[in-house]
């Protein structure tokens, strides 16, 4: 798989090897599975040292390893799954959250404050859209919105329109974007974050969501971003059966993320980080056939008569401004994309009805194929006109393309779409 090489390995290495050492469990040759809530110190002067680590970050006499305190503020199977992420996310560090939104939520909560503005890409997931305009602005904090993070002339007008109303403390970009998958620049967001510290004195951060291509196919830390975000619930995790969320980044960064987690207690369990920690073993693969099943089709929905348009990175025109970010961002086009049908919700319906092998339901990067209508399901709350104004009307549909064969896939489409 490509990637690029950390310490000398190659990612696909880093995601079976790192974060796990058998010599500290027996020689297991996998983790053990730490079901504790607490952990016992060896005595009074350690618990001391340790807390007074933890909190204050002072180093522990003798150079001596710290202790693990409670499971709220960390355990080692957090622990394990943190050092993996961080080193396929090419970060410092990485802290590990109970689901995508509890990452992203902690990382908005713990970054701005009343007076400050963020900017953010749309379309967007849903819920983080629900938590910047719908309840994040109840506490003085405005959200600003950009429809194309790949042009420099309106994000530096979105971004002066938010730094004329306050303090830009958040670029957020999603790349790509829930459900249509629109590409955002992450060099350009940074130079955005430059010209606001020029103009306001501070430097907003730049937050990736690299839920929809995953480590193996972007590396937003090496594009200058500030901080990783992935729903580690979709591709990392990859099996539909755990919810979790991860941020990497540089140690000061993560550090006040880790600390607000603890005091609201959305850190990741035991059980979710040791199913995560074997998910990552098979990323590297699981991406790989993801991304060729996905391009043969979206090949073929291209070609379907009833198909009125595909948004795949694959298909972004030679030349184009988007094509350059995608060759100079990108790895591979990922497997979750969308397409719209000729005709509006009911035909829609009568063609996800008919569908047997791929499964109605949200979510993405599972080994199953997913497919969702957003406007009914996944972006319900977001109003038509601010749907529609980003693409996702009545006839667009979300496709998450899973491992099974692509034949049978195509098979049950082309028996669904005669329905319409
Ligand atoms: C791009 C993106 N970011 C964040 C999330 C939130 O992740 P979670 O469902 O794990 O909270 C999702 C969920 O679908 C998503 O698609």
């Amino acid at each position: 798989m490509t990637g690029e090489r950390r310490e000398g390995l190659n990612l696909d290495t880093l995601t079976i090897s790192v974060g796990y050492d058998p010599a500290t469990a027996s020689g297991a040759a996998k983790p053990p599975l730490y079901l504790t809530s607490t952990f016992v110190y060896p005595s009074a002067q350690f618990a001391k040292d340790t807390h007074a680590n933890f909190f204050e970050g002072v180093p522990m006499p003798g150079g001596e390893t710290p202790g693990l305190i409670y499971s709220r503020l960390s355990h080692p199977n957090l622990d394990m799954v943190e050092k993996r992420l961080a080193a396929l996310d090419h970060g410092e560090v990485s802290a590990v959250f109970s689901s995508g939104m509890a990452a992203m939520t902690t990382v908005l909560m713990a970054n701005l404050r009343p007076g400050d503005t963020v900017i953010y890409g749309r379309p967007l997931y849903g819920g983080v859209d629900w938590f910047l305009n719908s309840h994040f602005s109840q506490f003085g904090i405005q959200p600003f919105g950009y429809t194309d993070g790949a042009d420099e002339d309106h994000m530096r007008a979105v971004a002066n329109e938010a730094m004329a109303a306050g303090s830009l403390g958040v670029i957020h970009v999603e790349t790509p974007a829930n459900p249509t998958a629109v590409i955002s620049d992450i060099a350009l967001a940074v130079r955005i974050a430059d010209h606001a510290e020029k103009t306001q004195g501070r430097r907003p951060l730049v937050v990736v969501d690299n839920t929809f291509l995953g480590p193996f196919l972007q590396s937003p830390l090496l594009q200058g971003a500030d901080l990783c975000m992935t729903a580690l619930t979709k591709y990392c995790g990859g099996h539909s059966d755990l919810l979790a969320g991860g941020v990497s980044g540089r140690a000061e960064l993560i550090a006040p993320l880790k600390t607000l987690r603890t005091m609201l207690g959305n850190h990741s369990d035991p059980h979710t980080c040791w199913l995560l920690l074997r998910s990552f073993e098979t990323l590297a693969l699981r991406t790989e056939r993801h991304c060729a099943n996905a391009a043969r089709l979206a090949d073929w929905l291209k070609a379907h008569p009833k198909i009125a348009s595909v948004t795949y990175f694959g298909f972004l025109p030679e030349g184009s401004k988007a094509r350059e970010v995608y060759d100079r961002q990108c790895r591979g086009a990922g497997a979750t994309f969308s397409f719209r049908v000729k005709g509006g919700e009911a035909e829609v319906f009568r063609f996800l009805d008919k569908l047997q092998l791929l499964k109605l339901a949200v979510s993405l990067g599972g080994a199953e194929t997913l497919i969702c209508h957003p406007a009914s399901t996944t972006h319900y709350q977001i109003d038509r006109a601010r749907r529609e104004a980003v693409g996702i009307d009545d006839a667009t549909l979300r496709l998450s393309v899973g491992l099974e064969h692509p034949d049978d896939l195509i098979a049950d489409l082309a028996q669904a779409l005669e329905a319409i």
